[in-house]
């Protein structure tokens, strides 16, 4: 996947800095009693979100993604992040390993069935009564009309696959259509980005 964001990896720290950094801090307020916490970032891409975390005293971190190019940035810089190239569908971490799992705008392009791969997977690593959270798009009567456009906007220039699958996340309803409620409880929610973008926290359940 080393040709996936190959380009795009570049550029997407400079070029996002002003949408994405509001959020990464309101993701660091919602972290900031979990500092010795292990905490896993699945689809981290550049390893922006942990690398603030890291500044701010969070120790245990790991970084895990795909695209050796996204993997590349992510390496850059005076931190001790844990770097993994593997399938978040499929990692080769133990039952249980994390405390906090982290996912970021990664489950709106995927398809349907890795959608569900990737959300059983955060289970299966993620102790009892550990946290996941999710950033993503949320598209529902609370939205607002520039967060819809600048979102799809963004998707579109992404094109390709990653399109086709934002569209069918926004028709389907998002995050709330494929996270069962059964093994993770919904405990908070805000919304950032003109209410385009929701930072869910949810609790594992057995
Ligand atoms: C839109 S980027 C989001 C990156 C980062 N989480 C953020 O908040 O900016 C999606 C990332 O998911 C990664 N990705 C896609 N499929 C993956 C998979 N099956 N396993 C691991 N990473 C994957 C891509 O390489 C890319 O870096």
């Amino acid at each position: 996947m080393k040709k996936e964001y190959g380009f795009t990896a570049k550029i997407y720290d400079p070029m996002l800095y002003l949408a994405l950094n509001p959020i990464r801090k309101a993701v660091l307020k919602e972290l900031i009693d979990h500092r010795e916490s292990s905490i896993l970032d699945l689809c981290c891409g550049t390893g922006n979100q942990l690398k603030m975390l890291s500044r701010n005293g969070f120790k245990s971190l790991h970084c895990l993604d795909l695209s050796e190019s996204m993997l590349e940035v992510a390496r850059r810089g005076d931190h001790s992040i844990n770097v993994h190239r593997e399938d978040a569908a499929r990692t080769g971490f133990r039952d249980g390993e994390f405390e906090v799992v982290i996912l970021s705008f990664a489950l709106h392009e995927k398809d349907r069935k890795t959608q569900l791969e990737i959300i059983r997977e955060a289970h299966r690593i993620l102790g009892n009564d550990g946290t996941l959270l999710v950033v993503d798009f949320i598209f529902d009567e609370r939205t607002r009309k520039t967060g819809r456009m600048g979102a799809t906007l963004i998707e579109r220039m992404a094109g390709g696959e990653h399109y086709r699958n934002f569209k069918r996340y926004k028709q389907s309803g998002g995050l709330s259509s494929f996270i069962d409620e059964r093994r993770f409880k919904l405990v908070k929610s805000l919304r950032k980005a003109s209410t385009v973008v929701t930072i869910s926290t949810y609790r594992r359940s057995p």
